[in-house]
């Protein structure tokens, strides 16, 4: 058998001292967070161009923002109503990317804004951020660190996909938590797969395999999916610790307001349910898909559904209040996004059917939004709310 081949990036090298300081195995999590986050070197820390319509472009995937300026435009009256019902005049946005959605929100909103707050992990997008926002320099900034109180409306499109997530492994009955060794150079009969439920045990010849490939080895945890997974199968599956906690901690910061997230994923009995075997682990390069998290890191995207039910009840728990859920269709419906549509050209047409057709970003996508203060009736939730399948 061949040596595997031998990966010399720097973030390579970053996740491979990674792996041997923590002892040989790395949970999933922090993988995904180096991959995606390891400033100057992770996939949104680098500087390739990630969000576009088309692959020649050099873009990775497209978002809704990207496709169709009438998103962040329909959204932006859904924000308006927001910041009238909790009396608030701020606008924050969690992870910006090109800053697509913060021009259509800006030049729609204009004067009803005081202040547009970005928060991005991502030191490269910030700087794409800001000249795309110049026309609106006096009123945007940018925060790495949240206040100890806020006041405003948040806003965020595809972030909490792109949040770590860990990966829950039931093998034989009993469940794992999967992370990531070095793989060795040489595989043999012997030890080419980890034993049976255990953990790959990296021998003299794995430790000097460390410029060679990242693999999977599970270990046995307490964890467990917040719901229990029916049957006896292989299961592999997320739990998203990480998200879940960023709704605390927003829940925490903000003193008056409403949370507005659009994201792709479901409720947790879709999200747990038992043929849902192989995770939702997904990247995406070139616009192209594919599922294995392990190659070519730095230069794809690493995403994961999101639970929808584990978001809402870690919201709730923290003290804020389940505004609506729905579909992202069926929400920008109900904000008007047919309004004038009768005089939209072919391109445009096209374009707004991608944002709420079913089988394109219409169901898969949902909204969910929540206050803090007294409730409301948003407008994006007026029809078909879904909150009672959560
Ligand atoms: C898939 S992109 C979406 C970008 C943009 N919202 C859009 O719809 O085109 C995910 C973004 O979330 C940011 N991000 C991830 N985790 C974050 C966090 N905890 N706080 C702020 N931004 C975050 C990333 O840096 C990146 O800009």
């Amino acid at each position: 058998m061949t040596n595997p081949p031998i990966l010399t990036t720097d973030l390579h090298a970053h996740i491979v001292k990674a792996i041997d300081a923590a002892g040989g195995w790395l949970g999933f999590d922090q993988f995904m967070a180096l991959a995606l986050y390891t400033p100057g070197l992770g996939y949104y820390a680098n500087d390739s161009r990630k969000f576009g319509l088309m692959p020649a472009g050099g873009s990775d995937f497209v978002t809704a923002p990207e496709l169709s300026p009438r998103f962040g435009q329909t959204l932006a009256r859904q924000l308006a109503q927001a910041l009238e019902a909790t009396g608030t005049a701020e606008i924050w946005e969690f992870g910006a990317g090109s800053g697509a959605l913060a021009l259509q929100i800006l030049d729609t909103l204009g004067p009803q804004i005081e202040r547009y707050t970005i928060v991005d992990l991502s030191g490269g997008l910030v700087q794409r951020q800001r000249e795309r926002l110049a026309a609106h320099a006096g009123k945007v900034q940018w925060v790495t660190e949240l206040p100890a109180q806020m006041r405003g409306v948040v806003v965020g499109n595809e972030v909490l996909d792109a949040m770590p997530v860990k990966l829950l492994n039931r093998l034989g009955g009993v469940w794992h938590e999967r992370g990531v060794v070095m793989a060795p150079t040489l595989l043999t009969s012997s030890n080419a797969l980890p034993p049976e439920g255990g953990r790959v045990s990296l021998g003299a010849a794995g430790r000097e395999t460390h410029e060679g490939r990242f693999m999977f080895a599970d270990q046995r945890t307490e964890l467990r999916p917040p719901l229990e997974v029916e049957g006896q199968h292989d299961y592999l599956t997320e739990i998203h610790p990480q998200a879940e906690g960023f709704i605390r901690t927003l829940a925490d910061r903000l003193q008056a307001g409403a949370i507005f997230l659009l994201d792709y994923g479901f409720p947790e009995h879709e999200y747990y349910h038992p043929q849902r075997s192989m995770g939702t682990v997904m990247c995406h390069r070139g616009h192209l898909s594919d599922a294995d998290a392990l190659a070519g890191v730095g230069s794809k995207d690493i995403t994961a559904h999101v639970n929808f039910t584990g978001i809402a009840l870690a919201g709730q728990d923290a003290g804020l209040q389940v505004l609506g859920y729905t579909s992202q269709g069926r929400f920008l419906l109900n904000c008007g996004l047919l309004d004038g549509m009768e005089n939209a050209g072919i391109e445009e047409r096209v374009m707004v059917q991608k944002l709420i057709t079913e089988h394109e970003m219409g169901e898969l996508f949902k909204v969910i939004a929540f206050s803090k203060g007294a409730a409301w009736e948003p407008m994006g939730f007026s029809a078909g709310d879904r909150t009672y399948t959560l």
